[in-house]
């Protein structure tokens, strides 16, 4: 009996955290509103920036896809979203580490992916 306790806290213990991540860290979120993202991003819609759901959906299953984008995100440029945004690029981020850029690229793909609409 009190090891089916202990599996189910144990069990209670790793869903938490899966569960946080699905929806994306609120602290990640709360750096991405002060580094200025969400100015040009918007999580289901185009702003400037493509919707963080279609990057999402873009990048679904993609392995090394939080490197890149984290990347992308202190160097900026452009790239695959051109045909959506008329070529505007993103402006570079070079105070974020890799560390905080790789957060928030995965706070990105743990939006519900959206399919784009025809650019
Ligand atoms: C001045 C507007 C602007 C700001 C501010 C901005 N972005 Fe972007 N972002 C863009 C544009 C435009 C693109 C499309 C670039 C392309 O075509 O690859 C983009 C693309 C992206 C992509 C997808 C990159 C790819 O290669 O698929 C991610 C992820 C992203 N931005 C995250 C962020 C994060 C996180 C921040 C804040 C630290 C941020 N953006 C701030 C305009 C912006």
């Amino acid at each position: 009996m009190s090891s089916v306790v202990r599996r189910l806290g144990l069990a209670l213990a790793l869903a938490a955290p899966v569960a946080a991540f699905a929806a994306g860290s609120p602290q990640v979120k709360q750096a991405m509103t002060s580094a200025g993202c969400f100015a040009c991003h918007a999580v289901a819609n185009k702003i400037v920036g493509p919707a963080y759901g279609w990057v999402a959906y873009h990048y679904r299953g993609k392995p090394g896809a939080a490197v890149y984008l984290a990347h992308k995100i202190i160097s900026g440029g452009t790239g695959y979203w051109n045909p959506w945004t008329g070529g505007v690029p993103m402006v570079p981020h070079p105070t974020l580490s890799l560390a905080q850029a790789e957060q928030m690229a995965n706070w990105v793909l743990a939006q519900k992916p959206i399919a784009p609409p025809k650019p």
